[in-house]
């Protein structure tokens, strides 16, 4: 993140910052992957293995989102949250098309990112032939927040963004964490606006919880058993694993942030993250 002229170079039709808070933004990195090496997460066997999991369930979680939020557009009577919305919307998407380009150098590198697109597709749609429109806003408003934490540690923690040593690596996860950040109440505001209620709030994050957890490592561990180079260091690759728990995105105060959504009355705003929008709209777009 070194560069500001080279990264305006790959954005096209940006809006002012400043001007909606759910900007949508067309940023084009996809050519930039071509030189990511295998291990991109600071040289970690188990990181790398780890982020790439999470990039490969992103387009399709991403699509999931935007369909949750879709099915209840026509219930909106609040303009701004309309407005908000349909920024939402527009900024999963170009997440989606460029983590789809990112996952693609991935498996070229011989991450099982296509397999793992396909699992957690699969996944989501079986989900939606079995619940409702506000279970599923439910849903999406608590991954938001797991979003929203993870954004919040790599926009003010810099040793998180310097695990992501190659630079278009880095500006894919930046970029998508500061959208992350401007768009992280719009979910919960859509499911309350919707008649979503304290109750499946909790129960649906208490899911959201249990899935992530467990398919986040079986996922990372699956990866990691199936990387040959992993296999031949076996030693390394133990070393890389272990190190995850003392990995700022393993803190006690992740832990805790991503907790306070148990709290009677929460809300995403709660948490003031405006400077760090601010410094880093001004630091990539402007
Ligand atoms: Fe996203
Ligand atoms: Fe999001």
């Amino acid at each position: 993140m070194t560069d500001n002229h080279d990264h305006q170079a790959d954005v096209a039709a940006s809006p002012p910052a400043g001007t909606s808070e759910v900007p949508i933004r067309d940023v084009h990195l996809d050519t930039a992957f071509d030189t990511v090496p295998k291990y991109f997460a600071g040289g970690n066997v188990a990181l790398s293995h780890l982020f790439a999991m999470l990039s490969a369930t992103f387009p399709d979680g991403e699509e999931y989102f935007v369909r949750s939020l879709s099915a209840v557009q026509h219930r909106i009577t609040d303009d701004e949250l309309a407005r908000d919305v349909a920024g939402f919307i527009g900024q999963e998407s170009m997440h989606g098309r460029e983590h789809r380009a990112f996952n693609e150098r991935l498996a070229s590198l011989g991450y099982p990112t296509k397999q793992a697109e396909r699992y957690t597709d699969r996944g989501y749609r079986l989900f939606e032939r079995i619940s409702s429109p506000r279970l599923h806003l439910a849903v999406t408003a608590g991954v938001e927040h797991y979003t929203a934490t993870l954004a919040e540690l790599l926009l003010g923690d810099h040793r998180t963004r310097e695990v992501f040593e190659h630079d278009a690596t880095q500006r894919l996860f930046v970029w998508h964490a500061l959208e992350e950040s401007e768009h992280k109440a719009v979910a919960f505001d859509t499911f309350q606006h919707v008649g979503g209620g304290e109750l499946m709030r909790r129960l649906a994050m208490t899911a959201v919880h249990v899935d992530f957890i467990s398919h986040t490592i079986a996922m990372t561990a699956v990866s990691v058993a199936l990387d040959p180079d992993a296999r031949r260091h076996p030693l390394r690759t133990l070393r890389d694993m272990i190190g995850l728990i003392r990995s700022p995105f393993a803190s006690l105060s992740a832990a805790t942030q991503l907790a306070q959504y148990y709290r009677r009355g929460f809300h995403p705003n709660d948490r003031d993250t405006t400077e760090l929008v601010t410094t880093w709209r001004s630091e990539l777009f402007a």
